[in-house]
């Protein structure tokens, strides 16, 4: 690097900005993108290990999950940031495989530094890798196996591949049940899941299989007042966006009162107003009332007396999922009460769950909206739980929307880098050298999953290819048994969309990150030269190629 400072002659820039170009600059980036994918690594797969977080207020997250770990991470050098947004946007994409597209991406660089090394310019690199990911997207297609939406028990398996190795493990069958279950309640007819129908609401207390869905909505409150029933069967639901309360006036008022019958005759005034709007509520024919704002004492007392559930100041979220399931109008004036706006609910009643009130809205009349409650014995694997419930609501809403799915075990990621050196061969010149670097790459998703289970990367690595070699296209790895297996049949499948995403977003960020031969960075006395994150990185010393004292 010091040749660089040393030689400049004249100053463009402003006092205290760094500069690093060419080799130095692809070798520092690559570094810090391979140090984000090494950290994740060893969380891929059923065996992968958990990441104990800890922030600056001492606050502790447990997770297996790629991106909470890089969301997590304070990270500050910009190619590694680029590595996180990876994650982010397979999160967002998909939901899952987001430690999975970070370490491709990761060994994509790794790969293409070799490539450097051998003289291929970053250009051809870049150009190889995306023919590379377009290819791989075509096969990946076609060796993908389409299923029928109605297949609940091939969308079990994406739910139980989805949740394998997170905390959520031990009961997964009970978990994947109820995912499943509930995706299909939310379910459009023409095979969309709007994944936000489905409300995960998480309980500290019990066990994992206590967890249950609620065919209906879930209300994290309890009713007023004691008098009221505690069941309403036939519920006739009214959802008011307006407080059962004496109207206050707007401007400031002073009434003065000069003797008892005055101050009598106001209060009964505000008592009788009050009724009216009770009395209007009771001939509506509602029995139970959702109020968005408050209730007031006198109108809670009158409420009880007519046998009315009132809940109040429900959240404003709630309130629409009320009015999606229940079928009720959300009506903001009390004039406007009437029986054609309430909703209808089979029951409504308020339960105990781990020790606290909470009200079910069942058996409704569109049960569009549906509640999932992910009970544990402590906060930190409620927490892991409901990432790992909200990953497999993910895959399985996908899988149900594009139908398509495809082994797991590392098998794609091997028949893929098969293919690919067969492709590259037909390729030809110095591209092909990048095709074959891609397919290579491709393999470190088995061979991760066969270290993070103890067993010996080559050795699978070579049982694994010789399946494919003979056509076995869903062949991958049992990480239990430690061998060859059809993963199809193992019933260990994940969504389409999980690698298409996956290996075209690792493959972006990789040509992106290759491509950057010049970093200027304003002055910034915390990150010395771009020095990537976590420290241990010592003595990269700008070389591409000393990279020594990385494990990857
Ligand atoms: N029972 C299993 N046997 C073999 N491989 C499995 C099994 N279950 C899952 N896998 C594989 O494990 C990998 C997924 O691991 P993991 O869930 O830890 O990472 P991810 O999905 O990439 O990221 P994240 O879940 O953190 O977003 C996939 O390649 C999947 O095929
Ligand atoms: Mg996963």
């Amino acid at each position: 690097m010091s040749q660089q400072l040393g030689g400049q002659p004249i100053l463009i820039l402003k006092e205290g900005s760094s500069r690093t170009r060419g080799r130095d600059a692809q070798g520092m980036n690559i570094t810090a993108a391979k140090a984000v994918a090494s950290a994740v690594r060893t969380t891929l797969g059923p065996k992968g290990m958990d990441k104990m977080l800890v922030d600056t207020i001492g606050d502790v997250v447990i997770t297996n999950d790629g991106v909470t770990i890089l969301k997590e991470m304070d990270i500050e050098h910009p190619a590694a940031k680029m590595m996180v947004e990876i994650a982010k946007t397979q999160d967002d994409e998909v939901g899952d495989g987001t430690t999975t597209a970070v370490v491709i991406a990761g060994e994509l660089l790794k790969r293409a530094e070799d490539l450097l090394e051998q003289d291929v310019h970053p250009t051809v690199i870049a150009q190889g890798y995306r023919q590379a990911a377009e290819k791989a997207q075509e096969i990946l297609q076609s060796i993908s196996v389409t299923i029928k939406a109605t297949d609940s028990a091939m969308l079990r398996k994406i739910a139980e591949t989805a949740m394998t190795g997170k905390g959520a493990e031990a009961s997964k069958e009970k978990l994947c049940e109820l995912v499943v279950k509930a995706v299909m309640m939310v379910a459009d007819e023409d095979g969309t899941v709007d994944k936000d129908n489905i409300k995960v609401e998480k309980k500290v207390g019990g066990s994992i299989e206590n967890s249950e869905i609620v065919e209906g909505v879930l209300v994290d409150k309890e009713r007023v007042h004691p008098a009221m029933p505690k069941k309403v069967k036939d519920a006739k639901i009214l959802l008011l966006n307006a407080a059962v309360e004496f109207k206050k006036t707007e401007v400031d008022a002073e009434i003065n009162i000069t003797s008892p019958d005055q101050l009598q005759a106001f209060l009964d005034e505000e008592e009788r107003m009050i009724k009216n709007i009770v009395d209007k509520i009771v001939d509506s024919g509602a029995n139970v009332l959702f109020c968005q704002k408050g209730i007031d004492d006198i109108a809670q007392h009158y409420l009880a007396k007519a046998g009315i559930f009132a809940v109040r100041r429900v959240k404003k979220s709630d309130m629409e999922k009320l009015a999606r399931a229940t079928g009720g109008s959300l009506i903001s004036s009390i004039d406007a009460i009437s029986s054609e706006e309430l909703g209808y609910a089979g029951l409504v009643e308020e339960k105990k769950v781990s020790g606290e009130e909470m009200v079910f809205v069942v058996e409704c009349k569109n049960p569009k909206a549906v509640s999932l409650i992910v009970r544990g014995g402590t906060e930190h694997v409620v927490d892991e739980i409901e990432r790992a419930v909200e990953d497999a609501l993910r895959v399985v809403g996908v899988v149900f929307e594009d139908k398509k799915l495809v082994a797991g075990g590392g098998s794609p990621e091997i028949e893929l880098s098969l293919r690919l050196r067969e492709y590259a061969a037909t390729v030809g010149g110095r591209a092909q050298l990048a095709i074959e670097a891609f397919a290579i790459a491709l393999e470190i998703i088995p061979r991760t999953l066969a270290e993070n289970a103890g067993l010996d990367p080559i050795d699978m690595l070579v049982e694994l290819r010789a399946a494919h070699e003979k056509g076995k296209k869903t062949v991958g790895l049992n990480v239990f048994e430690g061998k060859a297996e059809d993963m199809l049949k193992a019933g260990v499948v994940e969504p389409l969309r999980v690698k298409t995403q996956a290996i075209s977003s690792a493959a972006e960020a990789a040509v992106m990150i290759l491509r950057i031969d010049d970093v200027i960075a304003a002055s910034k006395s915390a990150a010395p030269e771009g020095m990537p994150p976590g420290g241990g990185m010592g003595g990269m010393g700008g070389m591409p190629g000393g990279m020594g004292g990385m494990e990857f």
